[in-house]
């Protein structure tokens, strides 16, 4: 009995299924004849600059013989024909052409092609006469040489950035360093290498910065930009670190204030000689040892310009 009843149910379940399906049927039929729908491959095509790159629209289902075809870019939200009257127009004139039914190949893709595009197809004699899809394109651009910044010298235990920038590239570059030719890794602990070194690298800017430069960081670095499309580098530049010696700066001090202190002495002797006091004291000081004092003033202040003269030639 409990047999039976299921067997019911199934056979039951069985009937609404079938016509389930043939509702879907005669609903799917219905469109096909009636309606204009469209699909597409791919809703999100990327390729890289000068490729070719197909826009595929497909008509699932028309009846109209001659349906309207028309695409349009719309960039920074603004339309504008690339497919008008059988035509290619506007921006892609000469880059592209039309594959049946409604597919647009372009066939040199430049940076600006990177835009919405809408195939819209319009067809008269269907029930629903209209249908459009939407299709989002990205055309990759190879990021070119970037330029770098790389110190050319800096101390021990000093700071220094290292700065790599380009600005070409579609998606934008991310940037790798290079020391002596052997990528940095973005975390210095990562590496035994890099392990005592004091950098943080920041791979979306570019910047690569010490905040303590060490004796082993002396070497060449360059830079890599570098994105789907492809990549580019600068030349490896030399970073030089030089030690500040103590003892030297210490020698250094030293010999200075040695100088000043001659310079000084020098100073005080002239001084005490009386090669430095005013022109009366020198008068007075070369009257002295003179036999003939008082009597030719004249002269021996004549003799003290003298020798006051001579001493600076001296
Ligand atoms: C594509 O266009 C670029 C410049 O617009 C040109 O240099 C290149 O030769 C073209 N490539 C092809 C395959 O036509
Ligand atoms: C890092 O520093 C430690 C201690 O100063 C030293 O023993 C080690 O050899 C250094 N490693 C590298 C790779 O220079």
């Amino acid at each position: 009995m409990y047999g039976r009843t299921e067997h019911c149910i199934d056979s039951k379940m069985a009937l609404t299924r079938l016509a389930c399906v043939l509702a879907l049927l005669t609903v799917h039929c219905y469109f096909s004849v009636l309606a204009v729908m469209l699909t597409t491959l791919n809703r999100a095509p990327s390729a890289n600059e000068f490729e070719q790159i197909e826009l595929s629209c497909l008509i699932e289902s028309i009846s109209t013989v001659k349906p309207r075809i028309e695409w349009k870019k719309i960039k920074d939200g603004k339309p504008s024909y690339v497919y008008f009257g059988g035509q290619i127009a506007g921006d892609l004139e000469n880059r592209a052409r039309i594959r049946e039914p409604a597919t647009l190949v372009i066939l040199n893709a430049t940076r600006s092609d990177t835009a919405h595009y809408r195939c819209e197809v319009t067809a008269p004699e269907d029930q629903k006469n209209f249908d459009e899809i939407l299709i989002d394109l990205v055309i990759r651009v190879k990021p070119v040489v970037p330029t770098c910044f790389v110190p050319k010298s800096v101390p021990v235990g000093q700071s220094a950035e290292l700065l790599c920038v380009e600005k070409e590239g579609f998606p934008k570059s991310q940037y790798q360093w290079f020391r002596n030719n052997e990528e940095i890794p973005e975390d210095p602990k990562s590496s035994p290498k890099f392990l005592n070194s004091s950098y943080m690298m920041n791979s979306a800017t570019g910047i690569l910065k010490f905040s303590d430069v060490k004796k082993e960081d002396d070497a060449q670095y360059h830079c890599r930009a570098k994105n789907e499309a492809g990549m580019a580098q600068c030349a490896p530049q030399r970073m030089e670190v030089y030690d500040i010696n103590v003892a030297s700066i210490v020698l250094g001090v030293l010999v200075v204030v040695l100088v000043l202190l001659c310079i000084a002495g020098g100073i005080y002797c002239a001084y005490r000689r009386g090669y430095l006091t005013s022109q009366n004291q020198t008068g007075n000081n070369y009257k002295a040892p003179g036999k003939n004092e008082g009597v030719d003033y004249v002269r021996t202040e004549d003799e003290g310009d003298f020798r006051h003269k001579s001493s600076f030639v001296i």
